[in-house]
């Protein structure tokens, strides 16, 4: 039997947004097919791999795994909501460390690690590996990601 769509009202990235879902859509497939936001990247949707992961008020989630209903009323985060330019200082300082490959992993890791640096601004080297956890980079291994973080959360300190 079919499930009736509903109507929910979400903020992306400081825009308002007013759609109709199906109970069983993910966030991941709205932010994407609905919204245009394909910088959220979509890997083994099933909650295995981290590539799509995004801010819901403030927690980063896999929006691969996160019924879009339930952002109802929410504030989302994407990578697109970082910077205008892709020059946010997570940004800036992965390009630097030439810390990725192929970049699928990229928009998960860079959100994971804005959400930790939000609530943890000055993490340690072992805080950032476990706020990766979740994140699967199957190109480059971690070693210049977690630099980036660091780096990155001590220039965002200096220009608070
Ligand atoms: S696509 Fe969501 S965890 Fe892999
Ligand atoms: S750089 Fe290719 S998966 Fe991470």
């Amino acid at each position: 039997m079919a499930r009736a769509r509903k109507r929910i009202s979400l903020n992306v990235n400081g825009t308002d947004y007013s759609i109709e879902a199906n109970p069983y859509d993910s966030l991941n497939w709205i932010l994407r097919e609905e919204l245009g936001l394909t910088g959220t990247k979509r890997g083994c949707d099933t909650g295995g791999c981290g590539s799509c992961t995004v801010m819901v008020d403030g927690k980063a989630i896999y929006s691969c795994m996160y019924p879009v209903v339930k952002a109802a009323g929410k504030t989302v985060e994407t990578i697109e909501g970082l910077s205008e330019e892709g020059d946010h200082p997570l940004q800036s300082a992965i390009v630097r460390n030439s810390a990725l490959q192929c970049a699928y992993c990229g928009p998960g890791i860079i959100m994971s690690a804005k959400s930790l640096l939000d609530s943890n601004p000055t993490p340690t080297e072992t805080e950032v590996r476990e706020a990766l956890v979740g994140n699967i980079c199957r190109c480059t291994g971690y070693g210049k990601v977690v630099k980036s973080i660091l780096e990155a959360s001590i220039e965002i300190a200096k220009s608070r």
